[in-house]
């Protein structure tokens, strides 16, 4: 069915340009959607990862953009382990408070960021009070209280949780993290399990990074697949879609998602993003290879060619998300606008992966993504 969005690409930039939409009754007008939320309200969420001064209502660049094109969040990183429990008593509601709050003023279905992961976890989580290494049921322990403590604060308001992160090698095996060097493998079945105790009506997500790698995905799809044969409660996986812009390749993310996807759970792209500075390499004009080659990347400005690309780049990861609508249930962002992307200053680079510039206008790539929902499905 055709939907009723006819606005051309190049028209919505000039309305943009002008203004025209950036305020505060930024909404459809008649049948025409002209916001991500409202174009892909028949396919899945539309979701951003939001930082602290975005939910403290100190950004009044990101809010408007933040309230008007998205229907779910996503912490970027106050429910984190250092964050959220920095010290073995001390846990630090004060800001997780805040996101949840700003997201039901908002009407927006939260999601929770993350409870088990290897990084960013502080080195006590895995010591004793003489900093030895803690023994497998000390650790559960921990693990059991901060998940209950955590999720049970935000029973029935966070309503999936991003339970495991990162478990897995690149190769498909299990990463050798103190989880798994203290407790052994069934660490992740424990987490599922201590976070359904604590709030049985949320989802469920494992995350991870490049599934498009086949044997990581192998290994994540025998991971779930395992979890589901124990009876572990789990509603989804996560496909964070940190990429770049040739790769993976629109086959692989199609492939990937085809196969995440008969899993019989949902399949979440969780963490978007297109890295414009990784493989500079394997774009041709003249412009684009002599600014990479600078040690700041695209410093003033990104070239038209590199706008281009990326532009196309989200076309075709969008055709794919549409393509597997029925098992895709959110799509997020990993932030607002370029200037709020934590790829800035990766390899000393600046970066431009997202849909809104550096003063929150939205890019061509933005055009790009509307458009993509109005072709026939
Ligand atoms: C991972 C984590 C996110 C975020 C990103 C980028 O993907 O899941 O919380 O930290 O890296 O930094």
């Amino acid at each position: 069915m055709k939907k009723c969005f006819t606005t051309s690409a190049n028209t919505l930039t000039v309305l943009f340009a002008m203004g025209i939409l950036m305020n505060s009754a930024w909404s459809s007008r008649g049948q025409t959607p002209v916001t991500l939320k409202e174009a892909y309200k028949n396919d899945f969420l539309i979701g951003v990862a939001i930082n602290q001064k975005q939910f403290s209502d100190e950004d009044p660049r990101g809010i408007p953009i933040i309230k008007a094109q998205f229907n779910t969040i996503t912490p970027e990183n106050v429910l984190k382990w250092e964050s959220v429990h920095p010290e073995p008593d001390r846990f630090a509601f004060d800001a997780p408070d805040r996101y949840v709050e700003f997201g039901e003023k908002n009407g927006m279905y939260l999601i929770g960021h993350t409870l088990v992961w290897h990084s960013q976890t502080p080195r006590w989580v895995f010591q004793d009070a003489d900093g030895k290494p803690l023994d497998r049921d000390a650790l559960l322990n921990r693990m059991s209280n901060h998940i209950h403590t955590v999720v049970g604060r935000y029973k029935g308001r966070i309503k999936g949780w991003d339970v495991v992160n990162e478990a897995l090698n690149d190769n498909g095996s299990l990463r050798q993290s103190p989880w798994l060097k203290i407790i052994g493998e069934d660490y992740i079945e424990k987490a599922f399990q201590f976070a359904h105790e604590a709030d049985p009506d949320a989802a469920l997500h494992y995350n991870d990074y490049s599934l498009e790698i086949e044997a990581k995905r192998n290994g994540v799809i025998a991971l779930i697949k395992k979890l589901q044969a124990k009876g572990i409660h789990i509603t989804a996986i996560g496909s964070q879609d940190h990429v770049r812009l040739a790769s993976p390749t629109a086959e692989q993310v199609d492939a990937t998602i085809t196969d995440l996807g008969k899993l019989g759970i949902k399949v979440m792209i969780t963490e978007l993003d297109v890295d414009v500075n990784a493989e500079t390499q394997l774009l041709s004009t003249a412009d684009v290879s002599a600014a990479a080659q600078n040690s700041g990347g695209y410093t003033n400005r990104l070239p038209d060619s590199v706008q281009q690309a990326l532009t196309k780049r989200y076309a075709e990861l969008f055709g794919v998300f549409l393509k597997h609508r029925d098992v895709i249930s959110r799509v997020t962002f990993w932030g607002v606008t370029d200037g709020d992307s934590w790829l800035n200053g990766r390899r000393g680079r600046v970066n431009y992966p997202l849909l809104f510039d550096r003063e929150g206008q939205p890019k061509p790539a933005f055009a790009t993504v509307m458009q993509a929902a109005s072709v026939e499905k």
